[in-house]
């Protein structure tokens, strides 16, 4: 049996909802061919030339694989063949969707016996291998698609929001920020009112994101905690940032823990000036870009 799937990106730190908050988008995304084989061994490949490790101990789908293969006491493997589109490095959740992708594949071919939540604790995994963290704010909104609130990844507690309406405009510029830094250099003490601010944002996105209002989405797009921190290592992140709320957009910040960055927007055609000003920015300092315009998956 042999299936092929596509694995979308996600936008995992949905601003002022650091690690709890994420969503699928339907551009970029990865094609993941996967087969049950007679025995129990795991095969890697991939067809791009990121150079991802093949090894599957040390490929994120790999890891998922083996601990389902391992819990699971089966005597069948898998053989799965990566298309990735979903560069490495971007913060657009490219290990989440190996990881994510190697769960669901695995389920369809076993006849669908894991839960949501189980996918979701498997795919973990992957997401431990590539930073070192078991977060599933970019794994969910894989899985279950739309927007998603991670209540809790230790019991797993999942809340599937909602898919509004919405563009996606992101900008993946060519410069690195590991993820392990980018957390690294984040506050480990917070001032209560800048707690209290953010709390407000995100209960108001939440609410924003349930009752389908758009106003409310747009004031709740604040992050006071993470963002300050983290743009530091984005070049262009101000520029881009305001000049995009003067095109007309909703909001938007850091995707994951950056480089990319990323903008909501209610119009296609502000969705689109947004891509042309987030081009030009990076022209400008002569940093190559890629740009994707999209919606909520
Ligand atoms: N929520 C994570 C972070 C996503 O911001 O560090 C990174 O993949």
């Amino acid at each position: 049996k042999k299936i092929k799937i596509q694995v979308p990106a996600t936008v995992a730190n949905l601003v002022c909802g650091f690690d709890i908050l994420g969503m699928a988008i339907h551009e970029p995304y990865d094609e993941m061919e996967l087969k049950l084989l007679d025995s129990p061994e795991i095969i890697i490949r991939h067809t791009d030339h990121f150079g991802l490790p093949e090894e599957p101990s040390k490929n994120v789908a790999g890891v998922v694989l083996l601990n389902i293969q391992q819990h699971l006491k089966l005597t069948t493997g898998f053989e799965v063949i990566i298309h990735k589109h979903i560069k490495p490095g971007s913060g657009l959740g490219s290990s989440a969707a190996s990881a994510a992708g190697a769960a669901l594949g695995a389920n369809i071919l076993l006849g669908n016996i894991l839960s949501d939540e189980e996918m979701v604790h498997f795919a973990m995994y992957g997401e431990e291998l590539a930073s070192g963290v078991r977060h599933a704010d970019n794994i969910a909104p894989c899985i279950y698609g739309g927007i998603t609130l991670v209540k809790s990844s230790s019991p797993i507690d999942i809340i599937p929001l909602n898919t509004p309406d919405l563009f996606v405009t992101a900008v993946h510029p060519q410069v690195e920020v590991k993820t392990s830094d980018a957390r690294q250099i984040l506050k480990k003490n917070i001032l209560l009112k800048d707690a209290v601010e953010q709390w407000g944002n995100i209960a108001g996105l939440v609410a924003g994101i349930l009752k389908n209002d758009i106003p409310l989405m747009g004031r709740s797009l604040n992050d006071v905690l993470i963002e300050p921190v983290r743009s530091i290592l984005i070049p262009q992140f101000n520029e881009i940032k305001t000049k995009s709320l003067q095109a007309g957009a909703l909001g938007g910040g850091i995707s994951g823990s950056g480089p990319s960055i990323f903008m909501l927007a209610e119009k296609k055609e502000t969705a689109e000036s947004i891509a042309r000003l987030m081009k030009s920015a990076y022209n400008e300092i002569d940093i190559e870009s890629f740009v994707y315009v999209s919606k909520i998956n």
